[in-house]
C-alpha cells in the first residue's frame, strides 16, 4: 500500500529492529552507531506512510543550524558542539506509552569508542546511551535518562524496554525497566524520567553503583582504559554486555523480570589504527593465546537466566547455562518461563521458583524468544532455532563444540503434539581435493592469523573455517572447488563476488597476505578432505 525510504542508502544505515505500530503511526529507528552517521527515530502516518516527525538523537554540525532547541541543549555536552561521527541509533527498543502519550526509546553509543577521541575534553555526549521520551504526536522531547555518560565501552542502552506499574518504596509508580549492556537493572519513573532504582544484575566492574540522587554512575577509574598508563583495562560486562538484544520478559503474576544474561569480560586497549574508534577488544579471557589454544579452559564465560525482582533490586532465583548468549524469554500466565539455549534445548521452568519442568532437544542453538498463541482452543509455543547468531563468531566457548549447530527451523509445540522432530539432513556435498600441498606450517599459521585479523571469520566462521556447508548463509571455505581456487585472488582482492556480498580486500590485503590466507584455507580443506576420505 505504501513504502518509504527511511535511511540514506549512500550511508551505512541498517535496520535491525522491528517497527512498532501505535497511535495511528509507525515508529522505526535504525542502526548506524558503529559506522559513523547520526541516529534518529522516525514516525510515519499509518494510512499514507507520510513522515509525521523525525527525532535526531545526537546534534549535527552547528554550522548548518540545529534542528531544534533539544539539539542545541545536547550540543553543549559535546566537544566542538556536535557529534562529528554521529551515533545514538535507536536500533531496537521503541515502546509506545499510552498513559503519557509518549514514545520511549533507547539509544546506542557512538564512535570512536575512545571518548577522548570522540569528544576531546569530555562531555556527557547526549543522547548516546540514553533512554529518551518524546511526545507521540509531535516528536517533541520530553525527558531523557542517560545510563552511561561519556561512554568508553560501547555499553549502549538500546536493549528493549518494559512498561509496568510497580510499588516502589510504598508508592505506586508507572515505570519502565531496562537491563542494558552495562550490567545494571534500571527502574525509571515514566512520568518524568527520574531514576527510581539501579542495581547490578551481573558482576559490573566499571562502576561500583549508580547514585540515585544524581542518576549518575560512581565509576571505577581503572575501567577507563583511555586514561590508564597502559592504555588498557579489563572490564565486566564485556562488549556483548550483561544482556544483549535477546528479549527479557515480565510476569504480572510473579512480579519478576526474566533476563537472558551472560557474564564475561573484555580487555579494551587503545590502538590508534583500530578501525572502530581507536580501541581494540580482546574477547578471549585473560591470556588471549592460551585460551585460543584450549577454549574449553575459558571458564570465565557464563550464561544465566535471572529472575529479577525489580522492587527489591535482587535476583529471586538464577539458573546457569553451559554457554553465554542464550535465547530470549517468554513468561506465561500458567506460571511458566520458556527459554531456548545455545546448546539447543528449549526449557520450561516454573516462573516462581525456576524449577526445570520440561526440556526438549531442538538440535540447534536458539537466540530468539519463543512466542505463544491460541488456535481452535489449542495453545502453541513457537520457537525459531538456528545456529547461534553472532554468538558462534564472537563467543569463544561456542567453538568448543558445545553449541548446537543443527538446521535452521521453526518448531511449534502443543500439549497434544505427537510428531517426531525430523532428523537433520546430512550434507552429501563432497569435499573437493585441495589444489596443492601445505607443508609450510609457518605459512599456515601466518594465514590463520591474517584470517582472524581481517575478520574473514565474522562471516565465514572463526575458530574453524566455516561451520556448516548447508543451512548457513555464507559458504564454508573448505568446500572450495578447483574453479574457486583459481579465482581466489579475484574473489578476495578484486571483488569478483561483490554482488553476492563478498567485498574486495585489495585496499587492506597485499597479494602475499592473500596467498598466506589461501594457504591456511587449503590446509583446513586438507584436514576435512582426509577425514572424509579415511
Ligand atoms: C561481510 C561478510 C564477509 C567477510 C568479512 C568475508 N567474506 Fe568471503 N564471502 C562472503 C559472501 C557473502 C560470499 C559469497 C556468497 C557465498 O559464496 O556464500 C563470500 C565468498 C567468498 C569466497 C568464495 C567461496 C566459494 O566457495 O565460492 C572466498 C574464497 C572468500 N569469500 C574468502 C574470504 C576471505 C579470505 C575473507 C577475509 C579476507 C572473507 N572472505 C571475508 C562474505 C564475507
Amino acid at each position: 500500500m505504501w513504502d518509504v525510504l527511511t535511511c540514506d542508502p549512500s550511508l551505512e544505515y541498517s535496520i535491525t529492529g522491528a517497527p512498532r505500530v501505535a497511535n495511528g503511526k509507525v515508529f522505526i529507528g535504525n542502526g548506524i552507531s558503529d559506522y559513523g552517521a547520526r541516529g534518529y527515530l522516525s514516525s510515519y502516518d499509518l494510512e499514507t506512510g507520510k513522515m509525521v516527525w523525525r527525532f535526531w538523537t545526537v546534534p549535527g554540525d552547528p554550522k548548518r543550524g540545529h534542528e531544534n532547541e533539544t539539539m542545541k541543549m545536547a550540543s553543549k555536552t559535546w566537544a566542538d558542539g556536535y557529534a562529528k561521527n554521529g551515533g545514538g541509533s535507536p536500533w531496537d527498543a521503541i515502546v509506545y506509552d499510552e498513559k503519557y502519550n509518549q514514545v520511549i526509546f533507547g539509544t546506542d553509543s557512538g564512535i570512536p569508542y575512545d571518548p577522548d577521541v570522540r569528544s576531546p575534553g569530555g562531555g556527557d555526549n547526549l543522547f548516546l546511551n540514553s533512554i529518551v521520551a518524546v511526545d507521540a504526536n509531535t516528536g517533541r522531547y520530553k525527558w531523557h535518562y542517560q545510563t552511561v555518560p561519556n561512554d568508553a565501552w560501547d555499553f549502549n542502552s538500546a536493549n528493549h524496554i518494559i512498561q509496568a506499574e510497580l510499588n516502589i518504596d510504598g508508592k505506586q509508580k508507572d515505570v519502565l525497566m531496562q537491563a542494558p549492556k552495562n550490567g545494571f537493572f534500571y527502574v525509571i519513573d515514566r512520568s518524568n524520567g527520574r531514576l527510581l532504582k539501579a542495581d547490578p544484575y551481573v558482576n559490573a566492574t566499571w562502576a561500583s553503583r549508580i547514585d540515585l540522587k544524581s542518576g549518575r554512575p560512581i565509576e571505577n577509574p581503572a575501567a577507563r582504559y583511555h586514561k590508564t598508563k597502559e592504555g588498557r583495562s579489563r572490564v565486566t560486562p564485556s562488549l556483548l554486555g550483561g544482556h544483549n538484544w535477546h528479549p527479557m520478559s515480565y510476569s504480572d503474576k510473579t512480579g519478576l523480570v526474566y533476563i537472558p544474561a551472560h557474564e564475561f569480560s573484555t580487555t579494551y586497549r587503545l590502538n590508534p589504527d583500530a578501525q572502530l574508534g581507536g580501541a581494540l577488544f580482546d574477547w578471549y579471557g585473560n591470556d588471549l593465546n592460551a585460551e585460543r589454544d584450549d577454549l574449553s579452559k575459558s571458564a570465565t564465560q557464563i550464561g544465566r537466566l535471572i529472575a529479577w525482582d525489580p522492587r527489591r533490586g535482587k535476583a529471586a532465583w538464577t539458573v546457569d547455562h553451559e554457554l553465554p548468549m542464550n535465547g530470549g524469554v517468554l513468561s506465561t500466565a500458567g506460571n511458566l518461563v520458556f527459554q531456548g539455549t545455545a546448546t539447543g534445548k528449549l526449557n520450561a521452568l516454573s516462573a516462581d521458583k525456576g524449577q526445570l519442568l520440561w526440556s526438549f532437544d531442538l538440535g540447534s542453538a536458539v537466540q530468539a524468544p519463543p512466542v505463544t498463541y491460541m488456535r481452535d482452543g489449542v495453545q502453541y509455543v513457537l520457537i525459531p532455532a538456528g545456529s547461534g547468531g553472532i554468538g558462534r563468531f564472537m563467543v569463544p566457548l561456542y567453538g568448543t563444540g558445545k553449541s548446537a549447530v543443527g538446521p535452521d527451523r521453526l518448531i511449534a509445540f502443543s500439549l497434544n503434539g505427537r510428531k517426531e522432530l525430523p532428523k537433520d539432513v546430512e550434507s552429501d556435498e563432497i569435499v573437493p581435493r585441495p589444489p596443492f600441498e601445505t607443508e609450510d606450517k609457518k605459512l599456515v599459521e601466518k594465514g590463520r592469523e591474517l584470517f582472524e585479523e581481517n575478520a574473514c571469520g565474522l562471516c565465514h566462521g572463526s575458530v574453524a573455517v566455516g561451520r556448516r556447508p548447508v543451512g548457513s548463509s555464507v559458504r564454508d571455505l573448505r568446500y572450495m572447488d578447483a574453479e574457486t581456487h583459481k579465482n581466489f585472488y579475484k574473489i578476495v582482492l578484486d571483488g569478483l563476488y561483490k554482488a553476492l556480498g563478498m567485498m574486495p580486500h585489495k585496499d587492506i590485503l597485499s597479494l602475499d597476505q592473500a596467498r598466506a590466507i589461501h594457504y591456511f584455507i587449503v590446509d583446513s580443506q586438507w584436514k576435512l578432505y582426509n577425514e572424509k576420505n579415511k
